[in-house]
């Protein structure tokens, strides 16, 4: 009971940190992440570049304030983005403007993505929100993808480690029950993915990364984005 009012404050926290409190979305983040929140999202382009597709048109769906898209761009990937609030976006414009970097945005949500059928070959999400495990968000990562390209979502469970040991702050911070890995790997084979989960060693914490092939070829990802 108490745990499930926890859960609704969070949720509730967050979306204000999305809207009108998006200005203030990277301090936050830096803080209670100890600095180490852009050394977890780069995890996403260093799996996109480890998955063989890093000169290929990737999506970033729920860019926040465009941090992973200013990344994307200063290494020379081209990337589009997605994102469902006015507020990040105003954020996510003046972020790229700083750095005299642009990437094409769009808004909306990512259960009905506004990009034609097999548009990318790599699709990205980075400490996404619940919207990123929906059915109708999954299959549109489907959809948008390539016939071999491939989903990777980062950060659905970050688990900091302090002397060795694995620290639990739920619901911000902690490791995957076996459930709940299986339950994402579940949702990912229902829209048509292979699905993996990896756990990355960075910025002294664990952090989850769920990747989804797109057609069933090989569990090793090879061919990930290789349309
Ligand atoms: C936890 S933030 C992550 C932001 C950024 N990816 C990062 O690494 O910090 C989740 C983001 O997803 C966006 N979002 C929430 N629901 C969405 C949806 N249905 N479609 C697209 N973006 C959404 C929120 O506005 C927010 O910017």
């Amino acid at each position: 009971m108490i745990g499930r009012w926890i859960r609704r404050g969070y949720g509730w926290a967050c979306e204000r940190l999305y809207r009108e409190f998006a200005w203030s979305y990277e301090l936050v983040s830096r803080g209670v992440s100890f600095g180490q929140w852009d050394v977890w999202r780069r995890i996403a382009l260093d799996e996109v570049q480890q998955q063989g597709a890093p000169t290929q048109l990737m999506l970033e769906i729920g860019f926040g304030t465009g941090a992973l898209l200013a990344m994307a761009r200063r290494a020379s990937l081209p990337v589009v983005g997605l994102e469902l609030s006015s507020q990040m976006h105003a954020v996510a414009s003046a972020t790229l403007a700083r750095q005299q970097l642009d990437a094409p945005r769009a808004q909306g949500t990512a259960a009905a993505m506004p990009f034609a059928d097999q548009s990318f070959n790599v699709v990205v999400a980075t400490f996404p929100a619940p919207y990123i495990l929906e059915e109708s968000t999954l299959q549109e990562c489907a959809r948008v993808l390539h016939q071999y390209g491939c989903l990777i979502i980062v950060g659905l469970w970050v688990t900091p480690l302090i002397c060795g040991r694995r620290l639990h702050i739920p619901p911000v911070y902690g490791a995957p029950s076996p459930a709940q890995q299986a339950r994402v790997e579940r949702l990912l084979a229902d829209a048509g993915f292979t699905p993996m989960t990896i756990l990355r060693r960075a910025g002294g914490a664990e952090v989850s990364v769920a990747i989804g092939q797109k057609g069933a070829v090989s569990l090793h990802m090879d061919n990930c984005g290789a349309a």
